[in-house]
């Protein structure tokens, strides 16, 4: 492995040269206490921390970055915390999404304009993951990813509870009127007990599994529980680690190809992971440069089957897929599905990462034999009512509505539908397909997670747990239920879920990958005739840079400007 010289630092050029600049910089990191045999000649290593108050799920990182810095220092290297802005999935309004880009640039802007020879990247939380990677891609600098943990399970009177999914069920049944306030007041002290993200195979697993397989983590990374002693030494490796990378100048774009994306679908698949990891790895491939389609995810889908029996699609929750041997045994598994002999941040290739992999419980982490379910857990469905695709997780719905057919009850964007939704007087029953517009990356705006619609109360009160759902939004990857998602082009710009009207037939067909309106060519032709754009929402600011500049779901709701790398001038720092 080659490596470079002090001199060829990056950091160097705010340091060691002769100019008035680096006197400078020099005079000011004695400001900051040091002297100079502690930092001269060592490669400077940005901890982008997402810490915040309002963060639960990183509470914790405010301490772990100390561990991370203790690796830096015994590697060598010099640790500067950088925080950048945190996207907490539970506070934030109206949606993290619409934040997901400000975070890729902030962390691209970051690293570009400090100096920074390598990069320790920090957070879990949903959006968080895409977001930062994203951005070290586009800066492509040496960067190594530090999950944040999920948290311990839940639990509740002797039962498991799982992030978000056991929310809902509970939720559902308050409404039925089955459970009181003293159980809710239970779950709420037992839901969420710890530091960590979401401790089901959501978003946030999903998406640190995906930085694992990519390559961009230690190996296992992913699923150490938040609060384990394991974690503290998992953020002490990854920081001595960097050092490293920042000396072998291994970037992102040698270990990010197309090969690496292909893995981190069969994974998500292989997981039954989040419907939004398709909206993140398409944003983020094409950063790479490399083309990633929903087609590549529907493809895949067919042949990869689900092993981690993982809530919300099975019974278990991380700490158990941790325990089970996590994703590198998971991995193992599937490893004739996978390109083992492609680069990794550890130096070594994904075959080497796994040599050690084992499963601990075949409960958890499923054979071959006998998978959670023998395809993958998404579908890419297209026809009249989404040109450019949908997607449904359709291991996480009740068989019964994959193949359906019934009434449309149409609701104009999230208010309408909370206003409505209980009406007594609304044509509805359990055959009806919900169908909610206004929710996209434009109309939402940022696409909130409200693809997975209630159900109206007294079909709730009646039995009825699921329904064929459709929108423009996404869902939360703890979320369940026949709910079709990410229809694309958006109603914003005037997809064809503009044009349901109420009591138009609808029909899914998972098996032949189909969404169809019942309706006429012509029909629609007219009504698209008469349709008008709705206003946009911003009139200023950030919001309407997002507005002016957010792709459509299939393209992965990335801003137009930023797809790709490389080509933005680095500082002068003369
Ligand atoms: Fe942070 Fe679920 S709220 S991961
Ligand atoms: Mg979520």
């Amino acid at each position: 492995m080659e490596r470079l010289s002090h001199e060829q630092l990056r950091s160097h050029r705010w340091y060691g040269t002769e100019s008035l600049r680096s006197f400078s910089h020099r005079a000011r990191t004695r400001q900051l206490g040091l002297s100079a045999e502690e930092h001269m000649g060592r490669p400077v290593i940005g901890i982008l921390n997402t810490w915040s108050e309002l963060n639960p799920c990183h509470i914790h990182l405010r301490e772990r970055a100390q561990d991370v810095k203790r690796g830096v220092w015994q590697a060598g290297g010099y640790p500067v915390e950088l925080p950048v802005m945190s996207l907490s999935e539970t506070f934030q309004k109206p949606t993290t999404m619409l934040y997901r880009n400000l975070l890729a640039m902030e962390t691209e802007e970051v690293l570009r304009s400090y100096p920074v020879d390598a990069a320790v990247l920090m957070g879990g939380c949903d959006k968080t993951t895409p977001a930062l990677i994203m951005g070290a891609i586009s800066m492509d600098l040496p960067a190594i990813y530090v999950p944040c943990g999920p948290m311990i399970p839940g639990g509740f009177r002797g039962e498991v509870l799982g992030s978000g999914s056991d929310m809902w069920r509970y939720w559902a049944d308050k409404q039925a009127g089955l459970v009181g306030d003293a159980v809710m007041a239970g779950v709420e002290e037992g839901i969420a007990r710890s530091p960590g993200h979401c401790m089901t195979m959501g978003t946030a697993s999903t998406m640190t599994s995906v930085a694992e397989v990519l390559g961009l983590t230690l190996p296992g990374a992913a699923a150490i529980p938040a609060v384990a002693s394991a974690h503290n030494r998992m953020a002490a490796a990854s920081g001595r680690r960097a050092v490293e990378i920042a000396w072998e100048d291994l970037r992102p774009s040698a270990i990010l190809g197309a090969a690496a994306y292909a893995d981190a679908v069969t994974t998500v698949l292989a997981l039954g992971g989040s419907t939004n990891a398709v909206i993140h790895l398409v944003a983020m491939a094409r950063r790479s440069g490399v083309e990633l389609t929903l087609d590549d995810f529907d493809e895949a889908s067919r042949r990869v089957p689900v092993l981690a029996d993982l809530r919300p699609s099975g019974a278990y929750v991380m700490e158990d897929f941790y325990l089970a041997g996590g994703l590198p045994g998971l991995l193992g598994r599937i490893s004739d599905l996978l390109h083992l002999d492609r680069p990794t941040v550890t130096g070594l290739s994904l075959r080497e990462t796994l040599a050690e992999a084992a499963v601990y419980d075949d409960k958890v982490i499923r054979t071959r034999e006998d998978p959670l379910s023998a395809e993958g857990g998404l579908a890419v469905l297209r026809g009249n009512l989404a040109p450019a695709g949908a997607v449904i997780k359709h291991v996480a719905a009740d068989p019964r509505l994959l193949k359906h057919t019934g009434p449309a009850v149409v609701f104009d964007g999230h208010r309408d539908l909370m206003r409505r939704l209980n009406d007594e007087d609304l044509p509805i029953t359990a055959d009806s397909v919900l169908v909610l517009r206004g929710a996209g990356p434009r109309g939402g705006p940022g696409m909130p997670e409200h693809g997975m619609l209630p159900i109206p109360e007294r079909l709730l009160k009646a039995g009825v747990r699921d329904m064929l759902r459709i929108s423009d939004a996404r869902m939360s990857g703890t979320s369940y239920g026949a709910c079709v998602l990410h229809v694309a082009p958006e109603s914003h710009v005037g997809g064809p879920l503009a044009l349901v009207r109420d009591g138009d037939p609808i029909t899914l067909d998972v098996e032949a990958r189909t969404l169809t309106l019942g309706v006429p060519d012509e029909e629609l032709d007219r009504r698209r005739a008469e349709w008008r754009a709705p206003e946009t929402v911003y009139r200023r600011g950030y919001g309407t840079l997002y507005d002016e500049h957010i792709l459509q779901a299939d393209e992965g709701c990335d801003f137009d400007f930023l797809t790709g790398s490389g080509g933005a001038p680095e500082p002068d720092t003369e």
